[in-house]
């Protein structure tokens, strides 16, 4: 199996074009130097859809198969400041289909649940804890909106299903096609993981186009099991959809590349440490992290280079999954950390 495969492969499913093109690969000149590896940052929060991040790629193909089987709704969950529900939303407004935002949480009109108002989606938000929960208000609004006569697609929370993969199966392409360019080989590619999708695509994608390069996923606070047993179950389904008999990855190997401790107390809370580091990054590389996501992701890094788990002088590459709406969600509680 090689990049010819995948690329046959992947052109045989639909998709709809809702990036720009390729997203940058930019060397951290400033960052390297501190931390005495050879630093880069894939820039896909640069996508170009709404505020950008790894959930255009992932609604390409989805929004592709929604296109090709005449969907003209679409129905997605999450909390209420969910990057993923801002994309959908955004992907089919251009696409001139509607969508229904199922939200958690306490309603607040700033960060992304204020740019699903201006793009105009149709928001519900219900009081539970955990975007799991979400599911049954989402099955409840299909059966109304069937009767109503429109053809709703459900699309599971952060577009994590065997479709929404093949975007980080295609960004792995991406990814290896720039480094030829570059003329250079990475020893580790690592990135926030939440619900599955992108660490599922990266993974398998790397396992077949550069096996030798580890891969490390940095947990953000969700339960360790349901988030293994989901990536693993995704990358199966994957493989299958692709046509790849044999089995690539092992059990262990997603467990041992999931990396934990660095959720700060659970997902979505936000504390000092990782907002120092945004500011750390902000002012070396003028870039900005998030601080639910790739914050403590990009800590996690720092904190697995100053371990020498990842050692002195390898070539790293950041996946930067983009979630810019979260600062503005916290402004308030960053404000307050960083006393400004
Ligand atoms: C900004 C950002 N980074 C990373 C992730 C994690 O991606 P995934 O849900 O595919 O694990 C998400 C998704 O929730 C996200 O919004």
């Amino acid at each position: 199996m090689n990049i010819q495969y995948l690329k046959k492969k992947l052109s045989e499913f639909p998709r709809v074009k809702l990036m720009w093109g390729p997203t940058p690969i930019v060397y951290a000149e400033n960052i390297s130097k501190d931390l005495g590896i050879n630093l880069y940052i894939k820039r896909d929060d640069l996508t170009g859809l709404a505020l950008g991040g790894n959930k255009t790629r992932k609604l390409e193909f989805i929004m592709g198969k929604a296109v090709e089987q005449k969907y003209d709704t679409v129905i997605t969950a999450g909390a209420l400041h969910s990057n993923h529900a801002l994309q959908t939303a955004a992907a089919a407004k251009k696409l001139g289909m509607d969508a229904v935002l199922v939200l958690r949480g306490k309603e607040e009109n700033k960060g992304n649940y204020f740019m699903d108002k201006i793009i105009d989606a149709d928001t519900r938000v219900f009081n539970v804890k955990t975007s799991k929960e979400l599911r049954v208000f989402m099955d409840d609004i299909k059966r109304e909106l069937a009767t109503k006569g429109k053809k709703p697609l459900v699309i599971p929370v952060g577009g994590s299903d065997s479709v929404g993969a093949l975007g980080y199966i295609n960004a792995a392409i991406e990814i290896n096609e720039q480094l030829k360019e570059l003329n250079l080989e990475l020893d580790y590619v690592v990135s926030a993981t939440s619900s599955g999708g992108t660490q599922a695509g990266t993974t398998l994608g790397y396992k077949i186009l550069a096996p030798s390069t580890k891969i490390l996923n940095i947990g953000v606070g969700d339960p360790r099991e349901e988030l293994l047993s989901d990536v693993y179950n995704l990358i199966e389904e994957t493989q299958d959809m692709l046509g790849i008999q044999e089995r690539l990855i092992e059990k262990k190997e997603v467990d041992l590349n999931t990396i934990d401790g660095y959720g700060f107390g659970g997902y979505g809370t936000i504390v000092r440490e990782v907002v120092d580091l945004i500011r750390y990054v902000a002012k070396l590389e003028g870039f900005y992290l998030d601080p639910v996501y790739t914050g403590k992701a990009f800590y996690g890094l720092m904190d697995l280079v100053r371990k020498k788990v990842i050692p002195q002088d390898s070539n790293v590459l950041f996946i930067h999954t983009g979630g810019l709406g979260g600062l503005f969600q916290y402004d308030d509680v960053i404000s307050e950390l960083l006393k400004f």
